[in-house]
């Protein structure tokens, strides 16, 4: 597994300034899982599937702990293949802590850097208010709400929301 920088949350490559992390990490840090490379080098491995997990330090001679993890990779293959998919998971015992609008932030320039033109989340649950604050301040729009598509377990049928961002310069 290869680290990168922690406080940057970026592994180098092609970064685009607005999707700099707005804050350091403390006792934490980002690193990118295989197949991913640590350079994000476009050219070399052009928009293969990465794969990013987030440590904690949990102290004395304790391995860290994983607390949150994200996936990339294009949402179709082929002509489709410029269009990124991504999901996020953050442990529940650690959300609230900024790892996701961590994750967020690397994964959106981890996209930048391999020439993706756009992200979409295929199936955000209309009531999932924490997730849909978090991806409409980094700018995806809700393009258009699946009615009824999720059976909640304690809500019952609930809308999908489809949301996507411009991936620009
Ligand atoms: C959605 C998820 C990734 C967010 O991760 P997180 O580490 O808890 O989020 P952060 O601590 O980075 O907080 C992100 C923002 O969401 C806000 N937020 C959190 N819960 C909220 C809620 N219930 N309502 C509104 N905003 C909320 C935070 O205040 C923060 O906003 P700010 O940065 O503008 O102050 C995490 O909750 C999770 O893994 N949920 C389960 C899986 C999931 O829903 N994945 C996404 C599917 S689309």
């Amino acid at each position: 597994m290869d680290g990168c920088l922690s406080a940057a949350g970026n592994c180098g490559g092609r970064q685009n300034p607005a999707y700099r992390l707005p804050y350091p990490l403390r006792n934490a840090w980002l690193q990118v899982s295989l197949p991913a490379t640590s350079t994000h080098d476009a050219a070399a491995s052009p928009r293969v599937p990465r794969s990013y997990v987030v440590t904690e330090a949990t102290g004395g001679q304790s391995p860290p702990m994983v607390v949150a993890t994200a996936q990339l990779h294009p949402n179709f293959p082929g002509a489709g293949s410029h269009i990124a998919n991504a999901s996020f998971m953050v442990h529940p015992d650690h959300e609230g802590k900024g790892y996701g609008r961590l994750l967020a932030h690397h994964v959106l320039n981890a996209a930048f850097a391999d020439g993706y033109r756009g992200m979409v989340f295929n199936a955000v649950v209309e009531s999932n208010a924490g997730a849909i604050h978090l991806w409409e301040t980094l700018g995806f729009d809700i393009m258009t709400t699946i009615p009824d598509a999720f059976d909640h377990p304690s809500l019952g049928p609930v809308g999908l929301h489809i949301m996507y961002k411009v991936l620009a310069a």
